[in-house]
């Protein structure tokens, strides 16, 4: 296994691997480099669903996204598409499915269909953005929690005809949940900023400040991107 530290903060490129090979020593070293890079970038992985499924099992227990359709036989992965007739929703900084009590500690992503030019995703690190506040403003936003709604994320799709039918068990089972602004990695112990744009739906101080703390504070060093190739895989800590 070959590890391409990327410049800035985060993300590494590893190479000579090959994610098929589902054994143990091979997932320990990942989540550790995991750990330290916060996002991992694998190229030309033809991975099954099982062993995409076995990586995220690795990185901590694997939570299905109750809103997205999955792939069949593996209810646990999510199919995330975007195109003209049904562009993403989800096109903000974020932290994933913190609407939820416990959201998950990762996640693993796979490409399937790319497009011809663009579909990017930028992936930024929290805790480097945390570091880079003024100690004022660390020890402000230390203090402070903000509410994340499942239904204020999916406000487009509840507002649709069956929208609300088919996303009942969701609504009933994700309840609108407070989040420290700030947390605190349960691995690592670094804190970091906790924010996600999609679900937080009160437009009050809080929020405010989170937003300003989350985006406006992001330097081009704490944060990076790898243009997407069919077959490629990501892992990140979230
Ligand atoms: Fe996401």
């Amino acid at each position: 296994m070959r590890i391409n530290k990327r410049l800035g903060v985060l993300g590494a490129e590893i190479t000579d691997v090959n994610l098929n090979d589902n054994n143990t020593s091979l997932y320990i070293e990942i989540h550790h480099l995991l750990m330290e890079h916060q996002v991992l970038f694998f190229r030309d992985q033809d991975i099954s669903y099982s062993s995409h499924k076995r990586l995220a099992e690795s990185i901590g227990l694997v939570k299905p996204h109750p809103a997205y359709n999955t792939v069949e036989n593996f209810p646990e992965i999510s199919i995330l598409e975007s195109t003209a007739d049904s562009p993403s929703k989800i096109e903000c900084w974020h932290s994933d499915m913190t609407y939820s009590n416990k959201p998950p500690r990762g996640t693993v992503l796979r490409s399937r269909i790319i497009p011809e030019v663009g579909g990017d995703t930028l992936w930024s690190s929290m805790t480097a953005a945390f570091n880079g506040l003024s100690s004022s403003m660390q020890e402000m936003l230390k203090g402070l929690s903000a509410v994340h709604d499942f239904c204020h994320g999916f406000q487009e799709t509840l507002s649709q005809p069956e929208g609300r039918k088919r996303l009942k068990l969701a609504i009933k089972e994700n309840p609108p949940v407070t989040h420290p602004v700030i947390n605190i990695h349960p691995m690592t112990k670094k804190l970091g900023i906790y924010v996600n744009m999609n679900v937080m739906g009160n437009e009050d101080f809080v929020v405010k400040v989170a937003n300003s703390a989350g985006h406006t504070h992001l330097n081009v060093g704490e944060k990076t991107t790898v243009s997407w190739d069919v077959s490629d895989c990501r892992a990140l800590d979230a």
